[in-house]
């Protein structure tokens, strides 16, 4: 097959790793990639969101399967543009439609979507900015700390949790009458605070049938010990220790089950992954959110654990045949450290020079990379992610902190606790 992935991160570099190992890949693009994807494909120098021009690519290149790797282009409709073009209709693609994709484009959708099915999700309610008041009273109903959510895409930073309810005020105002998201928060969800531990779960649906891929834990906060801002994700770690086989059969009966019968009862034609952000409350899972796509870093972790042909899995996908489909998952620990740009998640520099990389053990992801000549140089916030495999948790860290060790460039930050809380776990069960 002609396969073309869309995307720059290290999520698609993980991808496009895994993809290039299957014999049913012939040729492989990624639409822009980074100076990791070049080389496990060709790169091509067009932007994900960019449809007119990646279909025609499409055309030229007589692609087979499109597998679309983030947000936006789900949500502005990439499968409808698709499938509403003669030529371009027959090839598959994985990914939902711009309604299915609405799950993650918007939180009032998607807590609508979990309330009408049953999901369980904590509780919430939605405020307009002409509601801006009746937001306000509400708030003095509620107990802190509480949670207020952007309705749209805010690039992860759409989420206030405010310890106060004056702060939760102030916060909304913002919001809804100052439009600190702009379109995003026409609309503002007031959400109770769940209290637990969170952890990724991730589906292959063709909106029938599902495989479920390994779930994985992710490090949100820039700082060791959670400390610090949000960040796309500075490392991820799978398995995860507490989420034992009892708390997944959970999530398949109760979430992932209701979720994907929600969908077909709803006429949401979905083929594509499901990435759901749940919170482990005492061994019971709620739903925090549900995005139409992979997670990154969890991705660059996650990949390394399927030992199925990640291609066979993707068409049976995208040509509704996952029935019966089995995923094959090893039992090794994948440990993903992200290496950032120093400054990050503010301000940064770009365009430094990357050493050590070909002295690489572990598997070395590019995010936020390019080339200049023969050198790879920093590109972006997140800049690489490196995992490491082994059979226990202790020595996947180890051997991505030493590849990690390895490398540099001017500024380079990474955190120096990813997965130490879950070995601590394991060590308080006797693991
Ligand atoms: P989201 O953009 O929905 O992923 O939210 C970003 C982060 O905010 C989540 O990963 C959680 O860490 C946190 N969060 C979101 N909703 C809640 C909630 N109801 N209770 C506690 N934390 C939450
Ligand atoms: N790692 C979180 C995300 O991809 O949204």
């Amino acid at each position: 097959m002609n396969i073309l992935i869309l995307g720059s991160g290290g999520r698609e570099h993980a991808l496009a790793r895994k993809i290039r190992q299957s014999t049913l890949c012939s040729t492989l693009f990624i639409a822009p990639g980074n100076a990791g994807t070049s080389t496990a494909g060709e790169n091509v120098a067009i932007a994900a969101d960019d449809f007119d021009r990646i279909g025609s690519f499409c055309i030229e290149k007589k692609i087979d399967l499109v597998v679309v790797g983030p947000e936006t282009p789900l949500v502005l409709g990439i499968r409808d543009y698709f499938e509403t073009h003669p030529q371009l209709q027959s090839i598959l693609l994985v990914g939902p439609g711009k309604t299915g994709a609405q799950l993650e484009g918007s939180k009032d959708f998607s807590k609508q979507f979990m309330v009408r099915h049953g999901v369980p999700t904590a509780k919430a309610k939605t405020f307009t900015a002409d509601e801006s008041n009746q937001a306000l009273s509400y708030l003095d109903g509620c107990q802190a700390p509480i949670v207020l959510k952007a309705d749209g895409l805010a690039a992860g930073k759409g989420v206030i949790i405010s310890s106060s309810i004056s702060e939760a005020k102030q916060a909304i105002t913002e919001m809804l009458v100052h439009k600190k998201f702009g379109e995003a928060s026409t609309k503002v969800l007031i959400e109770e605070f769940l209290d637990g531990i969170e952890l990724s779960v991730f589906v292959l649906t063709d909106g029938e049938h599902y495989v479920v891929l390994p779930e994985a834990k992710d490090y949100k906060r820039i700082g060791d010990g959670d400390t610090g801002p949000n960040t796309g994700g500075m490392g991820a770690v799978s398995p995860v220790v507490f989420a034992d086989q009892a708390f997944m059969k959970k999530v398949e009966t109760q979430v992932i089950i209701p979720t994907i019968a929600g969908l077909k009862k709803d006429g949401i034609a979905y083929k594509g992954f499901i990435f759901i952000g749940l919170m482990n409350i005492k061994g019971e899972p709620y739903v925090i959110e549900y995005n139409a796509r992979m997670g990154d870093p969890e991705t660059e972790a996650v990949m390394t654990r399927i030992d199925s042909d990640l291609v066979a899995l993707l068409k049976a996908c995208a040509k509704g045949e996952l029935k019966d489909k089995k995923i094959q998952i090893n039992p090794h620990y994948a440990v993903t450290v992200i290496m950032a740009s120093g400054g990050y998640p503010d301000h940064f520099e770009k365009g430094h020079v990357i050493s050590g990389l070909d002295s690489a053990q572990a598997h070395v992801f590019h995010a936020g990379t390019s080339r200049k000549g023969s050198q790879v140089i920093t590109n972006g916030g997140r800049v690489l992610a490196i995992t490491g495999n082994a059979p226990t948790l202790e020595g996947a860290a180890q051997q991505a902190y030493e590849t990690v060790n390895k490398i540099s460039w001017k500024d380079a930050y990474w955190r120096k606790d990813i997965s130490r809380d879950l070995a601590q776990i394991e060590k308080n069960k006797g693991i």
